[in-house]
Order: structure tokens, then C-alpha cells, then sequence
């Protein structure tokens, strides 16, 4: 069976949006997995479709119906359902490999203030946030994960065992990278680089690895090293 995406929301226009173009959209296009749209709106209620409503206890905003949400939502299925909020657990590659090893996902997306908290602990979601910023909706979240999870398929990424190198997979940066001319605008490519020892060069790559961890993301190096069998 082909990984199912399954996204519940306001806005299925936005989707697959820029995943359309690229690597995943290719994948999409080729059968390697399937996304499926779920207009939350076709579930709302009365003659305007309503979706939302004032806060209980006052306060701005307005909340998304949890009867709403639900049936948007449909019926279980054996896949996660990750509800995509500001106030989630922050999204690694750990989820990530996870979902990508799932049958696949189902995605809600939340707008207004959020969605009542009853349909979340019903449903058993799953509450993920991209970052410390605040988004408008869950929208764009939903396709930086489905990126994040669709290039982790089999055979959906070009060059094979480039994922297992690459930032994160084993709690490090990235080492720089260097292609022809040689030199450039008198600038030289690291001669290790030049110098076909290829233990020489993993032990340089691993250092600058190293290095750039140590100084953008220090709180990495601490971190326990990120598989999908070490959690969530
Ligand atoms: Cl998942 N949703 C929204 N609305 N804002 C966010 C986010 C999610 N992650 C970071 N900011």
C-alpha cells in the first residue's frame, strides 16, 4: 500500500501548493504516496456552514467547533493524526521518520484561535508546531511536514543513503559543501578536498560537522542522538 496524506482543513486550495513542483510532487505524480484534501467547511453547521464559535470564558478569537472537527476529521483509520498548532511539541526529524515508516498521516489544520481542546483529547491527535513563531494557520506547517515525511519514502529520494549524511540524522550540522572550479573569485576549495585520502576527508567532514553544531546549535551535541527508534 502507497503512504496516504489525509489533510482536514479550511483551505484544501493550499494544497499541494509549492509541494507540487518538487521532489514530492514528482513522487506524487509517480504513485509513491497519495494526498487527499478534507474541506472542513463541508461540515459545518447551518444554512452559512459554520465552523467556529466565541470562546467559552470570553477572550478574542473565535474556536473551531469540536462536532465540526470531527466529522471533518471522518472516521479512525490506523494512521496518526497530528493536529498542527503553535502550542505542539516541536516537529523533528524523529516525527518525521516515524510518520514516514506509518502507514501514513492524517493532518489537521487549525485557523482562528484554535480548536476545542474536547476533539483533540477525543480523537487522540497528536499536537505538533515547525517552530517558535506564530502562523496563521496550520496550512503551511502541514506541507513542510509532508515534505519532511514524503522525502523519507522509498525510492523517492534521487541519490540513494544521502538522508542517513545529511543535517540532523545523527544530531549534527552539516559539513560544507564544494564543487568545481577549484578556486573561486581567489577563494580554494579545502585541499583535503583534492586530495582523494577518503578517510582524511570523513575525518575533516566530521570536524566541521562538529564545529558548526558547536556553534549554532550546542544544545545538538547534548541531545540523544535522533532515530526513529529512540521516540517520537
Ligand atoms: Cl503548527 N501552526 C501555526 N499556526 N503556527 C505555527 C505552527 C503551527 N508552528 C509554528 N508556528
Amino acid at each position: 500500500m502507497i503512504w496516504r496524506a489525509t489533510v482536514v482543513t479550511l483551505f484544501p486550495e493550499m494544497f499541494p501548493g509549492p509541494l507540487g513542483g518538487s521532489l514530492a510532487g514528482k513522487a506524487l505524480s509517480a504513485g509513491r504516496w497519495s494526498l487527499e484534501t478534507r474541506d472542513i467547511r463541508a461540515a459545518g453547521r447551518g444554512a452559512h456552514r459554520s465552523v467556529d464559535d466565541t470562546p467559552f470564558g470570553g477572550g478574542a478569537g473565535m474556536v473551531m467547533r469540536p462536532d465540526v472537527v470531527d466529522a471533518a476529521i471522518g472516521p479512525d483509520d490506523d494512521r496518526p493524526l497530528v493536529y498542527l498548532t503553535p502550542r505542539g511539541q516541536p516537529f523533528t526529524q524523529r516525527h518525521a521518520q516515524r510518520l514516514a515508516v506509518a502507514s501514513g498521516v492524517v493532518l489537521l489544520c487549525g485557523r482562528y484561535e484554535g480548536v476545542d481542546q474536547r476533539v483533540i483529547e477525543a480523537r487522540q491527535v497528536e499536537e505538533v508546531s515547525i517552530g517558535d513563531y506564530v502562523l496563521s494557520g496550520g496550512e503551511l506547517p502541514a506541507l513542510v511536514l509532508l515534505d519532511a515525511c514524503v522525502r523519507l519514502l522509498p525510492g523517492v529520494m534521487g541519490a540513494a543513503g544521502s538522508a542517513d549524511e545529511e543535517s540532523f540524522s545523527g544530531n549534527l550540522l552539516e559539513y560544507p559543501h564544494y564543487t568545481r572550479p577549484a578556486e573561486w573569485q581567489g577563494r580554494a576549495v579545502p585541499p583535503v578536498l583534492l586530495s582523494g585520502n577518503h578517510a582524511a576527508i570523513a575525518a575533516w567532514r566530521r570536524s566541521r560537522a562538529e564545529e558548526v553544531t558547536r556553534q549554532r546549535r550546542p544544545d545538538l551535541l547534548r541531545a540523544p542522538i535522533a532515530t526513529a527508534a529512540a521516540g517520537p
